[in-house]
């Protein structure tokens, strides 16, 4: 893992809780680098789930937060790119489980889905964990080898 780096994007259904979110991860000591929306005017949240991929992509920062109003779009949008595995995730197990058997990178979720307390909740336990290896690996390793087949 490269620094305490995370690359953060929302929509306008999750601008607010955006905004909440950020403080508490600089508390926990991350650099996050906010690629926005920067309000709550509609917006398109590919746009932003484009941004944080790449920055994972291009080396910025290994692991990305997602949000919308479910957490469903942007983590179909994350999913397009190569090299990330997004889960969305509206309880603790599945955050941690993310992290250990699947080795996401980016977590997903919904202000109209969570709190802001469940998403302090879901954050501490995706970034509290790390990537379990052994017999997950040939399974990241075939979820990638599907990933090379497309274009
Ligand atoms: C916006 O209204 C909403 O569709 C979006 O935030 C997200 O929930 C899509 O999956």
């Amino acid at each position: 893992m490269k620094a305490k780096i995370l690359s953060i994007g929302c929509d306008h259904a999750a601008y607010n809780l955006k905004q909440k979110l950020i403080p508490y991860l600089q508390e926990k000591g991350w650099e996050i680098i906010d690629v926005g929306t920067d309000s709550p005017e509609s917006c398109d949240y590919p746009v932003f789930a484009n941004r944080v991929c790449e920055n994972i992509q291009n080396g910025v920062c290994d692991l990305g937060i997602l949000i919308c109003g479910t957490g469903i779009g942007m983590s179909m949008a994350a999913n397009k790119h190569h090299g990330i595995r997004a889960a969305v995730c509206s309880d603790t197990f599945s955050a941690r489980a993310t992290r250990l058997h699947n080795n996401a990178n980016v977590l997903c979720f919904g202000e109209r889905v969570v709190g802001y307390g469940l998403a302090c909740e879901l954050l501490d336990a995706f970034l509290d964990t790390a990537f379990e290896g052994g017999k997950h690996q040939k399974r990241i390793d075939l979820l990638t080898e599907i990933e090379q087949k497309q274009i």
